[in-house]
């Protein structure tokens, strides 16, 4: 009986328990910074519309009601730049961490196969991999995979998880032609991009992987991933999308038939509900602006720089004038804990990102200013 190999993957954060003891010591507290779990109550227009929703019969449509669709193709456009996408080519998923986790399986990649994944990044594509069978390849340079025929799937994650940071027209373009030159498939994890601190992204957007200029005005070869749970504060509903190239969309959605992976009806109709209502993710976007605010000079204090991070929920960081491969986490984690703050080690990202800490913005406001006293020695 063979089992894929998960690389003898202990759950990480279980590592984090005894700085977590640690950190709870603390007579103020702990302040958990290290996990990008939303803290911030789900907007009413949400909660209503998932209520109203609540009479749910029938089996719902694993391609989602139309509705949805239409509002997934109307966000695109607004919101992305991404102007005529068919809605054929939208599938909602039970929130982006399974699709991460299970498209190369769905996708019935196996042995042999190769899948790209950025060098720091979130442990997901690189566990879906392996769950498939075939071999996750960490890196973010193009030249280490273009020409070669076994790579299949190449994961882009922009704004990144941990990094924050974003890719640009050009670094996004450059992928998708190597990777169209050699028929693999690009897919991007695009669920931070509502949230951009730095220009030009914060006025000029994050571009996604289906923006023309991106994409050259076609899809083939291309899916964008979208998670409602960080920009709606509703991670609990499991809310998530892909959409593309629409004969991937179409293999997706029969294996998904299959399978039963069918997003609840009521979280559909709670999703039309987020995805038409820009305002609340507006609102959302200046709370997390006025946290990073509180907490980027304040980890200046304790000596700690903080990297890339123009996008997203997360203040990459490590001890000043370090080089990035020296640094030791675990000291980090350790020294933080000590002052009652929780963050989450860079071991847990990749090799190369263990010399840094990500520390996250989702905590409440009360929270977030008891971290920026005690790292200001207050
Ligand atoms: C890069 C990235 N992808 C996917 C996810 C999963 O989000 P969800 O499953 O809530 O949609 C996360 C969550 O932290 C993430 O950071």
């Amino acid at each position: 009986m063979g089992f894929a190999d998960l690389g003898g993957l202990a759950y990480p954060w279980d590592s984090l328990l005894p700085y977590a003891e640690r950190a709870r010591a603390h007579p103020r507290g702990i302040v958990d910074l290290s996990i990008g779990t939303p803290v911030d109550p789900t907007p009413a227009v949400v909660r209503d519309a998932l209520a109203a929703a609540g009479d749910a019969h029938g089996y719902p449509t694993t391609h989602g009601t139309s509705a949805l669709r239409e509002a997934v193709v109307g966000w695109f456009d607004r919101r992305r730049g991404v102007p005529g996408l068919d809605p054929d080519a939208v599938l909602p998923t039970v929130g982006s961490k399974e699709l991460v986790g299970l498209l190369p399986s769905l996708l019935r990649l196996g042995p042999g196969d190769v899948v790209v994944h950025p060098a720091t990044a979130y442990p997901t594509y690189d566990v879906g991999a392996r769950l498939a069978g075939a071999t996750p390849l960490a890196t973010d340079r193009v030249e280490d995979w273009a020409g070669r025929s076994d790579v299949r799937l190449v994961w882009v994650n922009s704004p990144g998880n941990p990094t924050g940071e974003v890719l640009g027209v050009e670094e996004l373009a450059r992928v998708v032609a190597a990777a169209r030159e050699i028929g693999a498939l690009v897919v991007s994890d695009e669920c931070y991009a509502e949230l951009a601190w730095e220009e030009p992204f914060a006025s000029q957007g994050v571009p996604s992987i289906l923006d023309p200029r991106v994409s050259g005005g076609s899809t083939q070869g291309l899916l964008a991933a979208y998670s409602l749970s960080k920009q709606s504060n509703l991670a609990g509903y499991r809310a998530a999308f892909v959409a593309g190239d629409p004969a991937v969309v179409a293999d997706l959605l029969t294996t998904r038939k299959h399978l039963g992976m069918i997003v609840p009806a009521p979280v559909q109709a709670a999703m039309v509900a987020a995805l038409t209502d820009d305002a609340h993710v507006a609102a959302q976007r200046e709370v997390y602006r006025r946290r990073r605010d509180v907490l980027l000079p304040a980890l200046g204090e304790v000596g700690l720089q903080v990297d890339g991070s123009q996008a997203g929920l997360y203040l990459w960081s490590r001890p000043a004038g370090a080089a990035d491969e020296q640094g030791d986490c675990w000291s980090v984690v350790g020294d933080l804990a000590d002052l009652g703050i929780l963050v989450g080690p860079g071991a847990f990202y990749g090799p190369a990102a263990a010399g840094h800490v990500r520390v996250a913005l989702t905590a409440g406001d009360e929270r977030v200013h008891e971290a920026a006293a005690r790292l200001s020695g207050r």
